[in-house]
């Protein structure tokens, strides 16, 4: 499928993130001080919204029961959560921003 635009460029702020559907996948779109992550939104424990979570720095916490994620590579990093993220690739354009789907 290639690049899909996700975001405008200014619309997400450092430490910010929204979640975005694309071809119905649900996927969260981050912005670490000003480098973009995108991962699945949907936590392996028990399929939270991770977008309705918390982004701390690179740690992404569920807002269901706490497990965190770091953003970067997908990997947990705490429980009750124990299965990794997956992650997309992510390019900024002049005109947006933009994940690969596969
Ligand atoms: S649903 Fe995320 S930790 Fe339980």
């Amino acid at each position: 499928m290639g690049y899909v635009k996700a975001a405008e460029l200014d619309e997400l702020s450092p430490g910010q993130m929204k979640m975005v559907s694309i071809s119905g996948k649900e996927i969260v779109l981050c912005n670490v001080d000003g480098k973009y992550y995108a991962a699945d939104n949907f936590c392996p424990h028990m399929g939270a919204p991770l977008s309705e979570g918390e982004l701390d720095g690179t740690d992404l916490w569920c807002p269901f029961h706490g497990a965190s994620f770091d953003v970067t590579t997908g990997d947990v990093l705490s429980p009750p959560a124990y299965e990794n993220l997956t992650c997309f690739p992510v390019r900024v354009t002049d005109e947006a921003v933009e994940i690969e789907i596969q």
